[in-house]
Protein backbone atom coordinates (compact mmCIF):
# COMPACT_ATOMS: atom_id res chain seq x y z
CA UNK A 1 0.00 0.00 0.00
CA UNK A 2 2.63 2.69 0.77
CA UNK A 3 4.42 2.33 -2.66
CA UNK A 4 1.15 2.50 -4.13
CA UNK A 5 0.49 5.62 -2.68
CA UNK A 6 4.01 6.82 -2.75
CA UNK A 7 3.37 6.29 -6.72
CA UNK A 8 0.38 8.56 -6.73
CA UNK A 9 1.67 10.96 -4.73
CA UNK A 10 4.74 11.62 -6.93
CA UNK A 11 2.13 10.70 -10.01
CA UNK A 12 0.43 14.10 -9.04
CA UNK A 13 3.83 15.68 -7.87
CA UNK A 14 5.08 15.45 -11.49
CA UNK A 15 2.46 16.91 -13.23
CA UNK A 16 1.90 20.29 -11.28
CA UNK A 17 5.47 22.07 -13.23
CA UNK A 18 3.79 21.27 -16.40
CA UNK A 19 0.96 23.64 -15.44
CA UNK A 20 3.54 26.13 -14.82
CA UNK A 21 4.85 25.87 -17.70
CA UNK A 22 1.92 26.54 -19.94
CA UNK A 23 0.89 29.24 -18.18
CA UNK A 24 4.41 30.87 -18.83
CA UNK A 25 3.75 29.78 -22.10
CA UNK A 26 0.56 31.36 -22.49
CA UNK A 27 1.37 34.63 -21.25
CA UNK A 28 4.74 34.90 -23.65
CA UNK A 29 2.74 33.95 -26.55
CA UNK A 30 0.69 36.80 -26.18
CA UNK A 31 3.97 38.94 -25.63
CA UNK A 32 3.06 39.41 -21.46
CA UNK A 33 0.49 42.13 -22.48
CA UNK A 34 -2.87 39.97 -21.58
CA UNK A 35 -6.27 41.57 -20.96
CA UNK A 36 -6.72 41.57 -16.77
CA UNK A 37 -9.49 39.43 -17.50
CA UNK A 38 -7.49 37.16 -19.49
CA UNK A 39 -5.15 36.81 -16.62
CA UNK A 40 -7.43 36.61 -13.77
CA UNK A 41 -8.78 33.42 -15.98
CA UNK A 42 -5.52 32.21 -16.58
CA UNK A 43 -4.87 32.24 -12.91
CA UNK A 44 -8.74 30.93 -12.06
CA UNK A 45 -7.75 28.13 -14.83
CA UNK A 46 -4.20 27.32 -14.47
CA UNK A 47 -3.90 27.68 -10.57
CA UNK A 48 -7.05 25.98 -9.80
CA UNK A 49 -5.82 22.66 -11.45
CA UNK A 50 -2.42 23.76 -9.74
CA UNK A 51 -4.01 23.53 -6.23
CA UNK A 52 -6.04 20.21 -6.99
CA UNK A 53 -2.86 18.63 -8.01
CA UNK A 54 -1.22 19.80 -5.18
CA UNK A 55 -4.19 18.42 -2.46
CA UNK A 56 -3.92 15.05 -4.59
CA UNK A 57 -0.25 15.20 -3.51
CA UNK A 58 -0.21 15.77 -0.65
CA UNK A 59 -3.02 13.40 0.56
CA UNK A 60 -1.16 10.25 -1.06
CA UNK A 61 1.73 11.91 0.83
CA UNK A 62 0.22 11.59 3.86
CA UNK A 63 -1.52 7.92 3.90
CA UNK A 64 2.08 7.25 2.51
CA UNK A 65 3.40 8.30 5.92
CA UNK A 66 1.03 6.67 7.40
CA UNK A 67 1.33 3.50 5.76
CA UNK A 68 4.96 2.93 5.84
CA UNK A 69 5.93 4.96 9.05
CA UNK A 70 3.07 2.93 10.96
CA UNK A 71 4.36 -0.08 9.93
CA UNK A 72 7.87 0.07 11.07
CA UNK A 73 6.63 1.06 14.56
CA UNK A 74 4.39 -1.95 14.49
CA UNK A 75 7.48 -4.02 13.73
CA UNK A 76 8.94 -2.28 16.22
CA UNK A 77 6.71 -3.14 18.54
CA UNK A 78 6.42 -6.99 17.78
CA UNK A 79 10.70 -6.84 17.79
CA UNK A 80 10.59 -4.94 21.49
CA UNK A 81 8.22 -7.93 22.73
CA UNK A 82 9.80 -10.82 20.71
CA UNK A 83 13.76 -10.31 21.99
CA UNK A 84 11.94 -8.98 26.05
CA UNK A 85 10.24 -12.42 25.64
CA UNK A 86 13.53 -14.34 24.44
CA UNK A 87 15.48 -12.66 27.49
CA UNK A 88 12.72 -14.17 29.68
CA UNK A 89 13.79 -17.70 28.80
CA UNK A 90 17.12 -17.18 28.97
CA UNK A 91 19.00 -18.47 32.55
CA UNK A 92 21.61 -17.46 34.67
CA UNK A 93 24.36 -18.43 32.70
CA UNK A 94 23.82 -16.25 30.57
CA UNK A 95 23.18 -13.39 32.55
CA UNK A 96 26.32 -13.96 33.83
CA UNK A 97 28.28 -13.56 30.82
CA UNK A 98 26.17 -10.20 29.10
CA UNK A 99 26.09 -7.06 30.93
CA UNK A 100 23.03 -5.42 31.58
CA UNK A 101 23.50 -2.25 29.87
CA UNK A 102 24.30 -4.27 26.83
CA UNK A 103 20.69 -6.04 27.20
CA UNK A 104 18.89 -2.65 27.71
CA UNK A 105 20.91 -1.49 24.40
CA UNK A 106 19.75 -3.74 22.55
CA UNK A 107 16.20 -4.00 23.41
CA UNK A 108 16.04 0.06 22.85
CA UNK A 109 19.16 1.40 20.85
CA UNK A 110 19.74 -0.97 18.32
CA UNK A 111 15.65 -2.36 18.04
CA UNK A 112 15.09 1.73 17.43
CA UNK A 113 17.87 1.71 14.16
CA UNK A 114 16.22 -1.26 12.88
CA UNK A 115 13.19 0.59 12.91
CA UNK A 116 14.87 4.07 11.09
CA UNK A 117 15.58 1.98 8.40
CA UNK A 118 11.74 -0.12 8.23
CA UNK A 119 10.32 3.22 8.18
CA UNK A 120 12.10 6.54 6.93
CA UNK A 121 14.84 4.12 5.17
CA UNK A 122 12.60 2.17 3.12
CA UNK A 123 10.09 4.86 2.79
CA UNK A 124 12.67 7.56 1.55
CA UNK A 125 14.16 4.51 -0.96
CA UNK A 126 11.00 3.73 -2.73
CA UNK A 127 10.21 7.41 -3.09
CA UNK A 128 13.67 8.51 -4.47
CA UNK A 129 13.17 5.47 -6.81
CA UNK A 130 9.47 6.78 -8.15
CA UNK A 131 10.30 10.19 -8.25
CA UNK A 132 13.23 9.99 -10.24
CA UNK A 133 11.77 7.73 -12.88
CA UNK A 134 8.65 9.60 -13.56
CA UNK A 135 10.88 13.08 -13.16
CA UNK A 136 13.49 12.37 -15.71
CA UNK A 137 11.23 10.89 -18.04
CA UNK A 138 9.06 13.95 -18.09
CA UNK A 139 12.61 15.82 -18.15
CA UNK A 140 13.58 13.88 -21.01
CA UNK A 141 10.37 14.10 -22.65
CA UNK A 142 10.74 18.06 -22.87
CA UNK A 143 13.98 17.95 -23.82
CA UNK A 144 16.72 15.41 -23.73
CA UNK A 145 19.63 17.59 -23.87
CA UNK A 146 18.72 19.75 -20.98
CA UNK A 147 17.48 16.93 -18.61
CA UNK A 148 21.06 15.65 -19.57
CA UNK A 149 22.77 19.01 -18.22
CA UNK A 150 20.62 19.54 -15.33
CA UNK A 151 20.96 15.94 -14.00
CA UNK A 152 24.82 16.23 -14.41
CA UNK A 153 25.71 17.21 -10.99
CA UNK A 154 23.04 14.78 -9.47
CA UNK A 155 25.04 11.98 -9.03
CA UNK A 156 28.55 13.87 -8.00
CA UNK A 157 25.93 15.43 -5.13
CA UNK A 158 25.06 12.11 -3.86
CA UNK A 159 28.31 10.82 -3.59
CA UNK A 160 29.79 13.95 -1.57
CA UNK A 161 26.63 13.52 0.26
CA UNK A 162 27.58 9.72 1.07
CA UNK A 163 31.21 11.04 2.03
CA UNK A 164 29.96 13.37 4.33
CA UNK A 165 27.45 11.04 5.91
CA UNK A 166 29.74 8.49 7.07
CA UNK A 167 31.98 11.05 8.96
CA UNK A 168 29.09 12.40 10.36
CA UNK A 169 27.76 8.88 11.19
CA UNK A 170 31.72 8.18 13.05
CA UNK A 171 31.19 11.10 14.57
CA UNK A 172 27.84 10.91 16.34
CA UNK A 173 28.95 7.35 17.07
CA UNK A 174 32.12 8.82 18.99
CA UNK A 175 29.32 11.00 20.50
CA UNK A 176 26.89 8.69 21.73
CA UNK A 177 29.27 6.79 22.77
CA UNK A 178 30.82 9.72 25.27
CA UNK A 179 27.04 10.06 26.07
CA UNK A 180 26.46 6.88 27.61
CA UNK A 181 29.89 6.90 29.50
CA UNK A 182 28.63 10.27 30.97
CA UNK A 183 25.35 8.49 31.75
CA UNK A 184 27.64 5.56 33.50
CA UNK A 185 29.26 7.79 35.66
CA UNK A 186 26.24 9.85 36.49
CA UNK A 187 24.43 6.45 37.53
CA UNK A 188 26.90 5.28 39.34
CA UNK A 189 27.31 8.17 41.52
CA UNK A 190 23.48 8.48 42.42
CA UNK A 191 23.64 4.43 43.14
CA UNK A 192 26.24 5.00 45.40
CA UNK A 193 26.02 8.25 47.01
CA UNK A 194 25.53 7.16 50.45
CA UNK A 195 29.64 5.37 50.09
CA UNK A 196 30.52 8.82 48.43
CA UNK A 197 29.47 11.01 50.71
CA UNK A 198 30.83 8.66 54.05
CA UNK A 199 34.14 8.37 52.07
CA UNK A 200 33.98 11.93 51.54
CA UNK A 201 34.47 11.43 47.62
CA UNK A 202 31.79 14.32 46.36
CA UNK A 203 34.85 16.04 44.82
CA UNK A 204 36.47 13.29 42.87
CA UNK A 205 33.13 12.34 41.74
CA UNK A 206 32.57 15.95 40.34
CA UNK A 207 35.86 15.98 38.90
CA UNK A 208 35.23 12.66 37.06
CA UNK A 209 31.90 13.72 35.52
CA UNK A 210 33.81 16.93 34.43
CA UNK A 211 36.06 15.51 32.64
CA UNK A 212 34.02 12.67 30.79
CA UNK A 213 31.50 16.17 30.26
CA UNK A 214 34.93 17.59 28.95
CA UNK A 215 34.94 14.69 26.50
CA UNK A 216 31.96 14.60 25.15
CA UNK A 217 31.78 18.61 24.63
CA UNK A 218 35.06 17.91 22.31
CA UNK A 219 33.37 15.40 20.52
CA UNK A 220 29.96 17.05 19.68
CA UNK A 221 31.76 20.58 18.72
CA UNK A 222 33.32 18.14 15.62
CA UNK A 223 30.34 17.02 14.83
CA UNK A 224 28.34 20.91 14.77
CA UNK A 225 31.49 21.64 12.23
CA UNK A 226 30.98 18.34 9.93
CA UNK A 227 27.01 19.41 10.02
CA UNK A 228 27.53 22.92 9.61
CA UNK A 229 29.61 22.16 6.03
CA UNK A 230 27.28 19.81 5.15
CA UNK A 231 24.33 22.44 4.26
CA UNK A 232 26.58 24.94 2.25
CA UNK A 233 28.26 21.89 0.27
CA UNK A 234 24.43 21.20 -0.64
CA UNK A 235 23.50 24.66 -1.52
CA UNK A 236 26.43 24.81 -3.72
CA UNK A 237 25.62 21.95 -5.84
CA UNK A 238 22.07 23.14 -6.53
CA UNK A 239 22.81 26.41 -7.23
CA UNK A 240 25.27 24.54 -9.55
CA UNK A 241 22.37 22.96 -10.86
CA UNK A 242 20.07 25.45 -11.57
CA UNK A 243 23.15 27.69 -13.21
CA UNK A 244 23.57 25.12 -15.33
CA UNK A 245 19.55 24.71 -16.49
CA UNK A 246 19.37 28.68 -16.99
CA UNK A 247 22.52 28.84 -19.56
CA UNK A 248 21.87 25.82 -21.60
CA UNK A 249 17.96 26.99 -21.14
CA UNK A 250 18.90 30.34 -22.69
CA UNK A 251 20.90 28.91 -25.71
CA UNK A 252 18.66 26.21 -26.18
CA UNK A 253 15.76 28.90 -26.14
CA UNK A 254 17.55 31.13 -28.18
CA UNK A 255 17.57 28.55 -31.03
CA UNK A 256 13.97 28.59 -31.05
CA UNK A 257 13.90 24.99 -29.38
CA UNK A 258 12.55 25.35 -25.93
CA UNK A 259 10.24 27.39 -24.76
CA UNK A 260 10.63 30.15 -22.10
CA UNK A 261 8.27 27.54 -19.62
CA UNK A 262 9.65 24.96 -19.91
CA UNK A 263 13.00 26.23 -18.00
CA UNK A 264 10.76 27.21 -15.46
CA UNK A 265 9.42 23.77 -15.05
CA UNK A 266 13.09 22.26 -15.38
CA UNK A 267 13.75 24.08 -12.32
CA UNK A 268 11.06 22.73 -10.62
CA UNK A 269 12.08 19.62 -11.92
CA UNK A 270 15.85 20.10 -10.39
CA UNK A 271 14.30 21.17 -7.32
CA UNK A 272 11.62 18.69 -6.92
CA UNK A 273 14.76 15.98 -6.77
CA UNK A 274 17.21 17.61 -4.93
CA UNK A 275 16.28 16.50 -1.50
CA UNK A 276 15.72 12.93 -2.97
CA UNK A 277 19.27 12.79 -4.39
CA UNK A 278 20.81 14.43 -0.49
CA UNK A 279 18.65 11.70 1.00
CA UNK A 280 20.54 8.66 -0.64
CA UNK A 281 23.69 9.57 1.56
CA UNK A 282 21.43 9.31 4.24
CA UNK A 283 19.64 6.67 3.76
CA UNK A 284 23.07 4.53 3.16
CA UNK A 285 23.95 5.44 6.54
CA UNK A 286 20.80 4.54 7.98
CA UNK A 287 20.85 0.96 6.65
CA UNK A 288 24.53 0.33 7.54
CA UNK A 289 23.84 0.90 11.12
CA UNK A 290 20.47 -0.82 10.73
CA UNK A 291 22.42 -4.15 9.11
CA UNK A 292 25.21 -3.86 12.38
CA UNK A 293 21.99 -3.75 14.79
CA UNK A 294 20.11 -6.52 13.48
CA UNK A 295 23.28 -8.49 14.10
CA UNK A 296 23.87 -7.40 17.09
CA UNK A 297 19.97 -8.49 17.87
CA UNK A 298 20.09 -12.07 16.16
CA UNK A 299 23.07 -12.62 18.60
CA UNK A 300 20.92 -12.31 21.58
CA UNK A 301 17.83 -13.80 19.62
CA UNK A 302 19.75 -16.97 18.83
CA UNK A 303 21.08 -17.73 21.91
CA UNK A 304 19.49 -20.57 23.44
CA UNK A 305 18.69 -21.28 26.94
CA UNK A 306 20.48 -23.65 28.60
CA UNK A 307 18.19 -25.27 30.41
CA UNK A 308 14.94 -25.30 28.98
CA UNK A 309 11.90 -27.74 30.20
CA UNK A 310 12.40 -31.06 29.35
CA UNK A 311 8.78 -32.52 29.60
CA UNK A 312 4.83 -30.82 29.73
CA UNK A 313 3.33 -34.54 31.72
CA UNK A 314 1.90 -32.75 34.72
CA UNK A 315 4.46 -33.63 37.68
CA UNK A 316 2.94 -33.78 41.35
CA UNK A 317 5.84 -32.64 43.80
CA UNK A 318 5.03 -33.91 47.85
CA UNK A 319 8.32 -32.73 49.29
CA UNK A 320 10.56 -35.89 48.57
CA UNK A 321 14.15 -35.09 47.31
CA UNK A 322 17.31 -36.81 46.88
CA UNK A 323 21.07 -35.63 45.94
CA UNK A 324 23.01 -38.56 45.02
CA UNK A 325 26.99 -37.76 44.50
CA UNK A 326 25.80 -34.94 43.24
CA UNK A 327 28.69 -32.79 41.75
CA UNK A 328 28.85 -29.09 40.09
CA UNK A 329 31.97 -27.11 39.23
CA UNK A 330 31.37 -23.45 38.32
CA UNK A 331 32.45 -23.21 34.58
CA UNK A 332 33.56 -19.87 34.85
CA UNK A 333 35.68 -20.27 37.91
CA UNK A 334 36.62 -23.78 37.78
CA UNK A 335 35.32 -23.73 41.63
CA UNK A 336 34.03 -27.42 42.55
CA UNK A 337 31.47 -26.26 44.85
CA UNK A 338 29.74 -29.45 45.37
CA UNK A 339 31.48 -32.93 45.23
CA UNK A 340 29.95 -36.01 45.62
CA UNK A 341 27.29 -34.51 47.58
CA UNK A 342 24.10 -37.18 49.31
CA UNK A 343 21.52 -35.96 51.30
CA UNK A 344 17.75 -37.03 51.32
CA UNK A 345 14.26 -34.97 52.57
CA UNK A 346 11.53 -36.58 52.91
CA UNK A 347 8.23 -35.35 52.78
CA UNK A 348 7.38 -32.59 55.38
CA UNK A 349 10.76 -32.69 56.94
CA UNK A 350 13.15 -29.87 58.13
CA UNK A 351 16.80 -29.71 56.75
CA UNK A 352 19.70 -27.76 58.30
CA UNK A 353 22.75 -26.54 55.97
CA UNK A 354 25.40 -25.58 58.05
CA UNK A 355 29.13 -24.24 56.45
CA UNK A 356 31.29 -21.86 56.36
CA UNK A 357 30.77 -19.26 53.63
CA UNK A 358 31.91 -20.02 50.77
CA UNK A 359 31.37 -23.68 51.34
CA UNK A 360 28.56 -24.78 48.36
CA UNK A 361 25.28 -23.74 50.78
CA UNK A 362 23.65 -21.91 48.37
CA UNK A 363 25.23 -23.68 45.42
CA UNK A 364 22.87 -27.14 46.67
CA UNK A 365 20.36 -24.37 45.89
CA UNK A 366 20.81 -23.54 43.06
CA UNK A 367 21.57 -27.40 42.22
CA UNK A 368 18.12 -28.24 43.18
CA UNK A 369 15.90 -25.27 41.68
CA UNK A 370 17.93 -26.32 38.63
CA UNK A 371 18.83 -22.81 38.00
CA UNK A 372 22.47 -24.64 36.99
CA UNK A 373 22.87 -28.12 35.67
CA UNK A 374 25.16 -30.63 37.52
CA UNK A 375 28.23 -32.01 36.38
CA UNK A 376 27.88 -35.37 38.12
CA UNK A 377 25.04 -37.35 40.11
CA UNK A 378 22.00 -37.47 39.94
CA UNK A 379 19.02 -34.98 41.96
CA UNK A 380 15.68 -37.24 42.17
CA UNK A 381 12.72 -35.81 42.98
CA UNK A 382 9.69 -37.93 43.99
CA UNK A 383 12.00 -40.51 42.23
CA UNK A 384 12.44 -39.43 39.09
CA UNK A 385 15.17 -37.28 37.91
CA UNK A 386 15.46 -33.95 38.50
CA UNK A 387 16.38 -33.21 34.42
CA UNK A 388 13.57 -35.07 32.86
CA UNK A 389 10.62 -33.45 35.44
CA UNK A 390 8.28 -30.91 34.00
CA UNK A 391 10.24 -27.76 35.48
CA UNK A 392 6.99 -25.62 35.57
CA UNK A 393 4.91 -27.65 37.89
CA UNK A 394 8.13 -28.53 40.05
CA UNK A 395 9.02 -24.60 40.42
CA UNK A 396 5.53 -23.35 41.47
CA UNK A 397 5.93 -25.68 44.31
CA UNK A 398 9.08 -23.88 45.53
CA UNK A 399 9.22 -21.26 47.16
CA UNK A 400 13.20 -20.05 47.58
CA UNK A 401 14.13 -17.02 50.16
CA UNK A 402 17.07 -15.72 48.51
CA UNK A 403 20.46 -14.95 50.10
CA UNK A 404 20.40 -11.15 49.02
CA UNK A 405 16.76 -9.93 49.09
CA UNK A 406 15.17 -8.25 46.51
CA UNK A 407 11.93 -6.20 46.44
CA UNK A 408 9.91 -4.08 43.71
CA UNK A 409 9.46 -0.46 44.11
CA UNK A 410 5.83 -1.42 44.41
CA UNK A 411 3.94 -1.43 47.82
CA UNK A 412 3.95 -4.61 49.98
CA UNK A 413 0.63 -6.03 49.16
CA UNK A 414 2.68 -6.58 45.80
CA UNK A 415 5.83 -7.64 46.66
CA UNK A 416 4.58 -10.06 49.04
CA UNK A 417 1.92 -11.87 46.51
CA UNK A 418 4.52 -11.62 43.52
CA UNK A 419 4.29 -14.36 40.79
CA UNK A 420 1.26 -15.81 42.45
CA UNK A 421 -1.01 -17.04 39.73
CA UNK A 422 -4.31 -16.49 41.30
CA UNK A 423 -5.28 -13.06 43.30
CA UNK A 424 -5.01 -13.14 46.90
CA UNK A 425 -7.00 -11.71 49.48
CA UNK A 426 -5.43 -9.45 52.06
CA UNK A 427 -6.13 -11.88 55.36
CA UNK A 428 -4.10 -14.31 53.53
CA UNK A 429 -1.50 -11.40 53.05
CA UNK A 430 -1.64 -10.16 56.68
CA UNK A 431 -1.30 -14.12 57.64
CA UNK A 432 1.99 -14.66 55.88
CA UNK A 433 3.14 -11.33 57.13
CA UNK A 434 2.18 -12.73 60.53
CA UNK A 435 4.21 -15.38 60.19
CA UNK A 436 7.18 -13.68 58.95
CA UNK A 437 6.83 -11.97 62.18
CA UNK A 438 6.97 -8.56 60.29
CA UNK A 439 2.70 -7.75 60.26
CA UNK A 440 3.61 -5.62 63.51
CA UNK A 441 6.47 -3.32 61.58
CA UNK A 442 3.80 -2.65 58.96
CA UNK A 443 0.73 -2.15 60.95
CA UNK A 444 2.80 1.20 62.11
CA UNK A 445 2.88 2.70 58.73
CA UNK A 446 -0.35 5.16 57.93
CA UNK A 447 -0.74 3.43 54.60
CA UNK A 448 -0.12 -0.36 55.99
CA UNK A 449 -0.27 -3.15 52.81
CA UNK A 450 -0.19 0.03 50.22
CA UNK A 451 3.02 1.39 51.85
CA UNK A 452 5.62 1.67 48.41
CA UNK A 453 8.89 0.56 48.81
CA UNK A 454 12.25 1.08 47.74
CA UNK A 455 13.25 4.47 45.96
CA UNK A 456 10.66 6.29 45.86
CA UNK A 457 8.63 4.92 48.94
CA UNK A 458 9.69 3.85 52.51
CA UNK A 459 13.07 2.83 53.72
CA UNK A 460 13.35 -0.78 55.42
CA UNK A 461 15.56 -2.23 57.52
CA UNK A 462 17.56 -4.86 56.66
CA UNK A 463 16.23 -7.12 58.77
CA UNK A 464 12.14 -6.19 57.91
CA UNK A 465 13.24 -7.09 54.27
CA UNK A 466 14.11 -9.80 55.08
CA UNK A 467 10.98 -11.18 56.72
CA UNK A 468 8.60 -9.47 54.26
CA UNK A 469 10.87 -11.82 51.57
CA UNK A 470 9.98 -14.53 54.01
CA UNK A 471 6.28 -13.57 53.72
CA UNK A 472 6.64 -13.97 49.95
CA UNK A 473 7.64 -17.42 50.13
CA UNK A 474 5.00 -18.39 53.13
CA UNK A 475 1.68 -17.06 50.60
CA UNK A 476 2.29 -19.27 48.32
CA UNK A 477 1.80 -22.43 50.61
CA UNK A 478 4.97 -23.77 48.36
CA UNK A 479 5.68 -27.58 49.28
CA UNK A 480 9.58 -27.10 49.58
CA UNK A 481 10.32 -24.05 51.44
CA UNK A 482 14.16 -23.26 50.92
CA UNK A 483 15.90 -20.53 53.29
CA UNK A 484 19.05 -19.04 52.23
CA UNK A 485 20.58 -17.65 55.31
CA UNK A 486 17.40 -15.44 55.27
CA UNK A 487 17.59 -14.55 58.76
CA UNK A 488 21.13 -13.39 59.19
CA UNK A 489 19.94 -9.72 59.70
CA UNK A 490 17.34 -10.20 62.51
CA UNK A 491 18.23 -10.42 66.17
CA UNK A 492 18.16 -13.92 67.66
CA UNK A 493 14.71 -13.46 69.66
CA UNK A 494 13.02 -12.54 66.14
CA UNK A 495 14.36 -15.88 64.90
CA UNK A 496 13.61 -17.74 67.62
CA UNK A 497 9.61 -16.33 66.86
CA UNK A 498 9.96 -17.14 62.89
CA UNK A 499 11.55 -20.57 63.57
CA UNK A 500 8.64 -21.34 66.13
CA UNK A 501 6.05 -19.96 63.76
CA UNK A 502 7.59 -21.68 60.61
CA UNK A 503 7.67 -25.14 63.00
CA UNK A 504 3.79 -24.28 62.90
CA UNK A 505 2.11 -23.48 59.62
CA UNK A 506 -0.98 -24.92 58.55
CA UNK A 507 0.92 -26.39 55.89
CA UNK A 508 3.29 -28.96 55.87
CA UNK A 509 6.33 -28.05 53.73
CA UNK A 510 9.68 -30.39 53.52
CA UNK A 511 12.12 -27.15 54.52
CA UNK A 512 15.61 -26.35 53.99
CA UNK A 513 17.28 -23.92 55.64
CA UNK A 514 20.73 -22.39 55.28
CA UNK A 515 22.52 -20.82 58.11
CA UNK A 516 26.15 -20.27 58.96
CA UNK A 517 24.59 -20.10 62.88
CA UNK A 518 23.88 -23.00 64.54
CA UNK A 519 20.83 -21.49 66.69
CA UNK A 520 18.88 -20.91 63.69
CA UNK A 521 19.28 -24.88 62.94
CA UNK A 522 18.65 -26.39 66.09
CA UNK A 523 15.23 -27.07 65.39
CA UNK A 524 15.79 -29.12 62.11
CA UNK A 525 15.12 -32.86 62.25
CA UNK A 526 18.61 -33.26 60.46
CA UNK A 527 21.74 -31.02 59.81
CA UNK A 528 24.29 -31.75 57.17
CA UNK A 529 27.30 -29.89 57.87
CA UNK A 530 29.09 -28.52 54.75
CA UNK A 531 32.75 -28.28 54.27
CA UNK A 532 34.39 -27.95 50.74
CA UNK A 533 31.45 -28.84 48.87
CA UNK A 534 31.14 -31.92 50.77
CA UNK A 535 29.17 -33.18 53.78
CA UNK A 536 31.40 -33.92 56.51
CA UNK A 537 28.54 -34.58 58.99
CA UNK A 538 25.11 -35.44 58.91
CA UNK A 539 22.33 -36.28 61.59
CA UNK A 540 19.72 -34.85 63.81
CA UNK A 541 21.25 -31.90 66.17
CA UNK A 542 21.26 -34.40 69.42
CA UNK A 543 22.98 -37.16 67.74
CA UNK A 544 25.43 -34.20 66.19
CA UNK A 545 26.23 -33.16 69.51
CA UNK A 546 26.98 -35.84 71.21
CA UNK A 547 29.62 -37.03 68.91
CA UNK A 548 31.62 -34.03 69.40
CA UNK A 549 32.78 -33.21 65.94
CA UNK A 550 32.25 -30.22 63.85
CA UNK A 551 28.77 -29.31 64.28
CA UNK A 552 29.82 -29.93 68.33
CA UNK A 553 32.66 -27.15 67.71
CA UNK A 554 30.28 -24.60 65.62
CA UNK A 555 28.28 -24.92 69.00
CA UNK A 556 30.60 -24.15 71.34
CA UNK A 557 32.50 -21.49 69.19
CA UNK A 558 28.81 -19.15 68.95
CA UNK A 559 28.24 -20.28 72.31
CA UNK A 560 31.47 -18.43 73.65
CA UNK A 561 30.88 -15.47 70.94
CA UNK A 562 27.30 -14.93 72.13
CA UNK A 563 28.34 -14.84 75.68
CA UNK A 564 31.15 -12.40 75.07
CA UNK A 565 33.85 -14.33 75.87
N1 LIG B 1 28.00 -18.17 39.68
C1 LIG B 1 29.20 -18.58 40.13
N2 LIG B 1 30.24 -18.63 39.28
C2 LIG B 1 31.45 -19.05 39.74
N3 LIG B 1 31.72 -19.42 40.97
C3 LIG B 1 30.73 -19.38 41.87
C4 LIG B 1 29.42 -18.95 41.50
N4 LIG B 1 28.63 -19.02 42.58
C5 LIG B 1 29.40 -19.47 43.59
N5 LIG B 1 30.67 -19.69 43.17
C6 LIG B 1 31.77 -20.21 43.99
O1 LIG B 1 31.38 -21.46 44.52
C7 LIG B 1 31.75 -21.57 45.88
C8 LIG B 1 30.55 -21.87 46.75
O2 LIG B 1 29.70 -20.73 46.72
P1 LIG B 1 28.31 -20.67 47.47
O3 LIG B 1 27.64 -19.43 47.03
O4 LIG B 1 27.59 -21.94 47.26
O5 LIG B 1 28.77 -20.51 48.98
P2 LIG B 1 27.89 -20.34 50.30
O6 LIG B 1 28.16 -21.51 51.15
O7 LIG B 1 26.49 -20.06 49.95
O8 LIG B 1 28.55 -19.06 50.96
P3 LIG B 1 27.87 -17.88 51.81
O9 LIG B 1 27.64 -18.39 53.19
O10 LIG B 1 28.89 -16.80 51.81
O11 LIG B 1 26.62 -17.51 51.12
C9 LIG B 1 32.46 -20.29 46.25
O12 LIG B 1 33.86 -20.52 46.22
C10 LIG B 1 32.06 -19.31 45.17
O13 LIG B 1 33.11 -18.43 44.87
MG1 LIG C 1 25.26 -18.43 50.08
Amino acid sequence: MGTLFTILSNYFGVQMPRYVQESIDELSASGFSNQLENALWLALRIGGLYLMLSIGKGFFLFLMRQTIIIMSRRIEYDLKNEVFKHYLTLDNAFYKKNRIGDLMNRISEDISQVRMYLGPGVMYSINLIVLSVMSIYQMFKINSTLAFFALLPLPLMSYLIYRVSNRINLSSKHVQEEQSNLTTIAQETFVNIRLIKAYNQTESAQNKLKNAAETYKTKSMRLVLINALFMPTILLLIGASTLLVIYVGAVLTENHQLSLGSIVAFLFYVNNLTWPFVSIGWVTSIIQRAEASQQRINEFLSAEPEIVNPSLAPFEFKGNLRFEKVALTYENTGIKALNELSFEIKSGEQLGVLGKTGSGKSSIIAALARQIDINGGTIYVEDQRLDKINLQDYRSKIALVPQDVFLFSDTIRNNVTFGCPEPIDDTTVIEALKMAHVWHNIQEFPEGLDTVLGEIGVNLSGGQKQRISIARALVRFPTLLILDDCLSAVDTETEEVILNQLKNLPFKPSVITVSHRTSTLRNCDNILVLHEGQCVEYGNPEELMKRKGLYYDFVQQQNKENSGV
